[in-house]
C-alpha cells in the first residue's frame, strides 16, 4: 500500500457509493466511504425511493378502504387516517434499511468516514482536519433539488416544500400545488391526493412525464385526471409568497399571457434535481464540471484525472437508484482490473403511482427515427387477472424492429408495471425478439400475460383482443 490509506475511497454512500464500496471490499480492496449524513444510503434510502414508496403503499391502502373500493369486494367498515402512525412506519422502513447498510459495511470491512469530503489533491481528500490518500477515489455525491428562481423552499414551515418536506407533512393539506409534472410530482402528489388533498399539478410543458413514450404520457394523464388530480399544463410559475400561512402562487401561460394567482396550503417544488459538487473542491483534483454541473466520465466511469472515477446522479444519464447501483458494481470491478459494464441503453424507469408507469429502451418516436418498426399493444382491461382485481387501467406496448423483430422498447401502464418491466429488460438484454416473448410460456392468470399478448400483437396475432 506504500503510503496510501486506502485502495478505494468512495465519496457518498447512496446506492452508487455504498454498492461500489461493498463490491470493492468484496474484491479484496481496502475501502472506505465518506458520508456526511447521519445515516448511510444517500438520497434513495433516507429521503427518496424508500420513504416515498412507504407513503405510496400506505396511502394506496387507505384510499382503497376510504373510497369504498374495498367495500365493493365485501370488505366493509369505516377507516380513519392516523397520519402519525403512517409517518412512523415510513421512518421505521428508512431506519431498518439505512441500518442494514451500516451492517453490510461492517460485514464487508468497509470503513465509514463520517463527515464532508473535499479534494485537496488528485489522490487526497480531507474530512474535517483529517486527510486521506487513496489509490482510487470514486465520486458518488448524488444530486439535490433544483431550486426554482424566486421561490424559497422552507421545509420547516411545511408551506413551500421540496420532496423531503412533502414526505413529512404533519397534516393533509386542503390544497396542494405541485410544480412540475415529473416523477416526484406525480408520486408525491398521488400520496396526498389519496389522503384527501385537492392536488393541482402545474407543468411548464404541454404534457407530463417528459422523456417517456408520448402515447404513454397521454394515457397516464387521462388516468391521473380520472383519479381527480388537476393539471395546468403549458403553465409557468413566476413567483410565490406566503401570506397568513398560505402560499400564493403566480402562474402564467408558458408562452406568456395573463398572470393568475392560485392559493394553496402546500406547494411542492419538483422541477428536477442537479448534481452535488458544491464544496467538493474538484479543481484541487484537476477536475471541472460540464455545462449541466455533471462530472464527465468515460465508458468505464473514469474521469479525465487518472485514479478518479464517478458514478450515479453526479454523472450524465438518468437519475435512478438502480442505474447508480449497477454503476457502483461496474466501477469497483474496473478498479480491480476486471471488466465492469453497464448497458445504458437498457435502464428501466418506473413511476410508482397506481397504476405504475414503466418503460425500457426506445420510445416509439425514437424508434421511428432509427428505422421501420412494428408496434403491438394490449390493454390491461383484456388481461384476466388485472380485470379480476379491478386493475383494468393501462396498457402494454411492445416496439420491435420491422426487419429483425428485435425488441427496441417496452412501455407499460399497469398496477404491476414496475415488476413486469424487468422481464422486458431481460429479454432486450439477451437481444430477444417479440416472437421470443410471444412464445415464452407465461403463468396464468398473471399481469405479465399482457406483455406476452402485446408481443403477440406485434406478430398480428393476439388471442384476447
Ligand atoms: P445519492 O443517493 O444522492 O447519495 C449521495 C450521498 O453523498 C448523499 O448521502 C450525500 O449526503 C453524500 N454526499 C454528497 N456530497 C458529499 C461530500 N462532499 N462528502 C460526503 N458525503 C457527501 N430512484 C429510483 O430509481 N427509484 C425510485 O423510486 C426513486 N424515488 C425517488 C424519490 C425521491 C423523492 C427522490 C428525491 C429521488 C428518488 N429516486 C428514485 C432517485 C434516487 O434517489 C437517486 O437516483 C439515487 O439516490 C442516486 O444515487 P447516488 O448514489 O448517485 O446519490
Ligand atoms: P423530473 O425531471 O422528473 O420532472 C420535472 C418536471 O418539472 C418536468 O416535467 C419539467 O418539464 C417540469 N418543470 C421544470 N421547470 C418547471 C417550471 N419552472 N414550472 C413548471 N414545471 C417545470 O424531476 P423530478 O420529478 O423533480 O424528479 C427528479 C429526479 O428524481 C428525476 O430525474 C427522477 O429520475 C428521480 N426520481 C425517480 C423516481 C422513480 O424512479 N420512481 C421517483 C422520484 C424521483
Amino acid at each position: 500500500m506504500a503510503d496510501y490509506d486506502f485502495d478505494v475511497l468512495v465519496i457518498g454512500s447512496g446506492p452508487g457509493g455504498y454498492v461500489a464500496a461493498i463490491r470493492a471490499a468484496q474484491l479484496g480492496l481496502k475501502t472506505a466511504c465518506i458520508e456526511s449524513r447521519e445515516t448511510l444510503g444517500g438520497t434513495c434510502l433516507n429521503v427518496g425511493c424508500i420513504p416515498s414508496k412507504a407513503m405510496l403503499h400506505a396511502s394506496e391502502l387507505f384510499e382503497e378502504a376510504a373510497s369504498g373500493k374495498l367495500a365493493k369486494l365485501g370488505i366493509k367498515g369505516s377507516v380513519t387516517l392516523d397520519l402519525e402512525t403512517m409517518h412512523a412506519q415510513r421512518r421505521d422502513a428508512v431506519k431498518g434499511l439505512t441500518g442494514g447498510i451500516e451492517y453490510l459495511f461492517k460485514k464487508n470491512k468497509v470503513e465509514w468516514i463520517k463527515g464532508r469530503g473535499a479534494f485537496t489533491g488528485a489522490d487526497t481528500v480531507a474530512v474535517g482536519d483529517k486527510s486521506y490518500r487513496a489509490r482510487n477515489i470514486v465520486i458518488a455525491t448524488g444530486s439535490s433539488v433544483t431550486p426554482l428562481p424566486g421561490i424559497t423552499v422552507d421545509n420547516d414551515s411545511q408551506i413551500i416544500v421540496d420532496s423531503t418536506g412533502a414526505l413529512e407533512l404533519a397534516k393533509v393539506p386542503g390544497h396542494m400545488i405541485v410544480i412540475g409534472g415529473g416523477v416526484i410530482g406525480l408520486e408525491l402528489g398521488s400520496v396526498w391526493k389519496r389522503l384527501g388533498a385537492k392536488v393541482t399539478v402545474v407543468e411548464y410543458l404541454d404534457m407530463i412525464l417528459p422523456g417517456m413514450d408520448s402515447e404513454i404520457r397521454k394515457e397516464s394523464l387521462k388516468v391521473f385526471k380520472k383519479q381527480g388530480i388537476e393539471f395546468k399544463l403549458s403553465t409557468k410559475v413566476t413567483g410565490a409568497s406566503v401570506e397568513g400561512g398560505k402560499a400564493m402562487l403566480s402562474v402564467e401561460p408558458s408562452a406568456g399571457g395573463d398572470t393568475e394567482i392560485i392559493e394553496a396550503d402546500v406547494v411542492l417544488v419538483s422541477i428536477g434535481r442537479r448534481p452535488n459538487t458544491d464544496g467538493l473542491a474538484l479543481d484541487k483534483a484537476g477536475l471541472a464540471v460540464n455545462g449541466r454541473g455533471q462530472v464527465e466520465i468515460d465508458h468505464d466511469f473514469s474521469t479525465s484525472v487518472p485514479g478518479i472515477w464517478a458514478i450515479g446522479d453526479v454523472v450524465p444519464g438518468p437519475m435512478l437508484a438502480h442505474k447508480a447501483e449497477d454503476e457502483g458494481i461496474a466501477v469497483a470491478e474496473n478498479i480491480a482490473g476486471l471488466t465492469g459494464i453497464v448497458n445504458h441503453d437498457i435502464i428501466p424507469s418506473v413511476v410508482y403511482t397506481m397504476p405504475e408507469i414503466a418503460g425500457v429502451g426506445l420510445t416509439e418516436e425514437q424508434a421511428k427515427e432509427r428505422g421501420e418498426i412494428k408496434v403491438g399493444k394490449f390493454p390491461m382491461m383484456a388481461n384476466s387477472r388485472a380485470k379480476t382485481n379491478h386493475e383494468g387501467d393501462g396498457m402494454v406496448k411492445v416496439i420491435a424492429d420491422a426487419k429483425t423483430d428485435r425488441v427496441l422498447g417496452v412501455w407499460i401502464i399497469a398496477s404491476l408495471g414496475g415488476t413486469m418491466i424487468a422481464q422486458a429488460a431481460q429479454a432486450m438484454e439477451f437481444g430477444g425478439t417479440s416472437e421470443d416473448i410471444a412464445y415464452t410460456c407465461h403463468a396464468h392468470p398473471t399481469h405479465s400475460e399482457a406483455l406476452k399478448e402485446a408481443a403477440m400483437a406485434v406478430q398480428g396475432k393476439p388471442i384476447h383482443i
